[in-house]
């Protein structure tokens, strides 16, 4: 079986390992910093096999080279949020952690796909890029699959339907300044602008771009881990079975919207080798410009790391 290739063993890794294996889409490979911890959780999932009955590898260590020849390395170390926390103020504790992560990838696994879920999202992303030095296109974060999905699910709420006739659209960094595209979110194909009166719209987008904090505040200690790593997991899938899904992820921007530079949430092809296809839509000038604001919020990011690094 193909493998996945985990650093960080903690509620959104073991949850995403656990996806993939279940799934039988990959034997995966679990670091985490902790001695014992990623080993136990590896060999307790291992147990669902003849209760479920799948059938993969699940391995755990606390020595990085268990990811050696990983298709796909998925990054969810370092610090979650605590309540009343931007993802912003992770910065300068979760650097080094994805530096670290970045060389231990290029090392081990110098073949793979990365998929980033570490917050600040939209920034780690860019620093994994450069400590990998991989491609671009090779680099990707996870943030658009979720943040879709919490619109979707809001979307499905409201109407009294079924999620899954729901696609949903949120582009833009993964924080507060992240843009929900109602005009691109359909329910079985129609758009909700069709659907919903604005006043609604507006408040399920309102609920999805704070979807985050309202789980950390109400979990009281860490943050979200079943959807965001169901999401690493769906887009690890869509590399290893090449399948070109369709889906907003942060992706690093050379022009496209006008926006260069920068890793931002906007809609891709991913398959095999990453990202294959950036979709450029049609953004009218107030979504554009919503976008390109989220598109500066990471900027600023990137330049506070850049002025960490000549600092220190
Ligand atoms: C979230 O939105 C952890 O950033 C992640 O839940």
């Amino acid at each position: 079986m193909r493998k996945v290739g985990m650093i960080g063993g903690g509620n959104v890794g073991s949850t995403a390992a656990y996806q993939l294996a279940s799934r039988e889409a990959a034997d995966v490979a679990i670091y985490d910093i902790l001695p014992g911890v990623p080993t136990g959780k590896a060999l307790d999932m291992t147990q669902v096999g003849p209760v479920f009955g799948f059938d993969a590898t699940i391995t755990g260590s606390d020595d990085m080279s268990i990811i050696e020849g990983s298709e796909v390395v998925i990054v969810t170390a370092g610090f979650p949020r605590k309540p009343g926390m931007d993802r912003m103020d992770l910065l300068a504790k979760n650097v080094a952690i994805a530096q670290a992560s970045g060389e231990a990838i290029k090392k081990h696994a110098p073949d793979s796909v990365v998929i980033v879920v570490t917050n600040p999202l939209d920034v780690m992303t860019w620093v994994i890029q450069q400590a990998t030095g991989f491609p671009a296109e090779r680099v990707v974060g996870q943030a658009g699959v979720l943040d879709s999905a919490r619109f979707a699910t809001f979307i499905a709420m409201e109407l009294g339907c079924t999620p899954k006739d729901v696609k949903a659209m949120v582009l833009g960094g993964h924080g507060d300044s992240m843009v929900p595209l109602p005009r691109f979110s359909t329910v079985g194909g129609v758009p909700i602008t069709e659907l919903l009166p604005a006043d609604r719209i507006q408040a399920m987008s309102d609920r999805a771009r704070t979807g985050g904090a309202e789980i950390v505040k109400l979990l009281g200690s860490g943050s979200a881990y079943y959807a965001p790593g169901a999401s690493a997991a769906m887009m690890a899938e869509a590399v290893l079975n090449n399948s070109n899904r369709v889906m907003a992820a942060s992706t690093w921007l050379s022009g496209q919207y006008g926006i260069e530079g920068v890793y931002c949430g906007v809609p891709v092809k991913l398959g095999a080798g990453g990202v294959t296809e950036i979709i450029e839509l049609d953004l009218n000038a107030d979504e554009l410009a919503a976008l390109k604001a989220s598109a500066d919020n990471v900027a600023q990011g990137i330049a506070d790391v850049q002025a960490m690094a000549a600092a220190s």
